[in-house]
């Protein structure tokens, strides 16, 4: 059956996954991807399938209420993949604001047009909000967020998320609107723009450049292949039932010194260097401030009801993230060159 769905973030690094399977998956079906193209958005991640013809790029910005208004005017859209979001952790704390605007108020814009277009006409429709295990908190050594755990956000990120998800709830409870919500942990692989720890230190190992490990490094936070992540998103679009909330995991938990420590056993084989090489650059560095201890996710509810499970192992999942940014270096040096190195400077100097 042909849908029209909105994707926003499109550009981003999971969004730009999910815009790919959907394009390529359901020819039948035409992808919007809306997008801002902030400092994270590239159109580069998505130079495969931009003449494809079921797909469509809008440039625009969530946060601008008449915009989202008039997108929902010409385009009837079906369904609402919600990715767009401000949404590196130390950025947050750097400049709450734009965290309020984008992920609390560019979500309501979102929410308001999409009830206004479909009122009275809800069947069939979906509001698809994708959201961070983050909104959970943070753990102590053991335990694991349930979707049932009660919110508790650290940070202003995870703050704006959960207000976010909250709203979303809300408009179900009292307009009727139909959604789904997913909270995923910790993304890795292809496109990630390099803030993120796995490709800021797999560039900064390319560069012979510290790799620097907040406060004691033993953070624990539980990783997953951004594709597996798009694979869930469209099991979830497709067969997730109203009104519930879905958690995404790898199974796959690691401190942050440990998997620092897969990741530059793997880069030196790679880059052909001498073992220890990689490892002799990491540099312990002030913690960040407010710093979750540990997140880990039970994602039963989504292996039980749907069968999805991770398609890969994580070392599997890390070479082929590695082999893809040492055969994509000018997407790296293309997104590090220009405002890339007044962030890090502000960030890690
Ligand atoms: P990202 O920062 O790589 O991409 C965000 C995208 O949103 C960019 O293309 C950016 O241009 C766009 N955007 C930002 N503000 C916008 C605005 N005002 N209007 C329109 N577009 C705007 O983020 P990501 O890592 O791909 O995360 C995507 C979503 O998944 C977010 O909602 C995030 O909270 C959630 N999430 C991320 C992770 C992770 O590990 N990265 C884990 C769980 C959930
Ligand atoms: P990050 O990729 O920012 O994701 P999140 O904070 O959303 O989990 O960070 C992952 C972990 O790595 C987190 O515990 C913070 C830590 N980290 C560092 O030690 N150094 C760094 O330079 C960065 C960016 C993160």
């Amino acid at each position: 059956m042909s849908k029209t769905i909105l994707i926003t973030g499109g550009a981003g690094f999971i969004g730009s996954h999910v815009v790919r399977l959907f394009v390529n998956k359901y020819p039948d079906y035409t992808i919007v991807n809306l997008d801002k193209l902030t400092y994270a958005g590239n159109l580069e991640n998505l130079r495969d399938i931009e003449n494809s013809e079921n797909y469509i790029f809008e440039k625009g910005d969530i946060v601008d209420e008449g915009y989202i208004k008039s997108l929902f005017t010409k385009y009837a859209f079906d369904g609402v993949i919600h990715l767009a979001a401000e949404s590196h952790v130390d950025r947050s704390i750097t400049n709450p604001m734009e965290f309020i605007m984008t992920n609390v108020v560019g979500t309501v814009n979102l929410l308001n047009a999409a009830k206004n277009a479909w009122k009275g006409n809800e069947e069939g429709k979906l509001f698809y909000h994708v959201s961070t295990d983050e909104v959970y908190g943070s753990l102590g050594d053991t335990g694991l967020f349930l979707e049932t755990t009660p919110y508790d956000p650290q940070s202003p990120y995870s703050s704006s998320k959960a207000s976010s998800d909250h709203f979303v709830r809300a408009y179900g409870n009292t307009y009727g609107m139909p959604f789904v919500i997913s909270n995923c942990s910790n993304n890795y692989g292809p496109n990630q723009f390099p803030e993120k720890l796995l490709p800021l230190f797999i560039n900064n190992i390319r560069n012979g450049k510290a790799l620097p490990v907040y406060g004691d490094g033993k953070f624990t936070r539980d990783w997953l292949y951004v594709v597996d992540h798009a694979i869930a998103i469209d099991k979830i679009y497709h067969d997730g039932k109203n009104g519930e909330t879905y958690n995404i995991g790898g199974f796959n938990e690691w401190t942050n010194i440990d998997l620092i420590k897969v990741l530059c056993k793997q880069m030196d084989i790679a880059l052909g260097n001498e073992a220890g090489t990689a490892e002799g650059l990491i540099t312990y560095v002030k913690d960040r401030p407010g710093h979750d201890k540990r997140y880990a996710i039970d994602a039963n509810k989504l292996k039980n009801e749907m069968g999805w499970e991770p398609s890969l192992q994580f070392e599997e999942g890390l070479a082929k993230t590695i082999a893809w940014y040492l055969a994509n270096e000018e997407w790296m040096d293309n997104i590090t060159s220009g405002d890339y190195q007044n962030y890090y400077k502000e960030q890690y100097s």
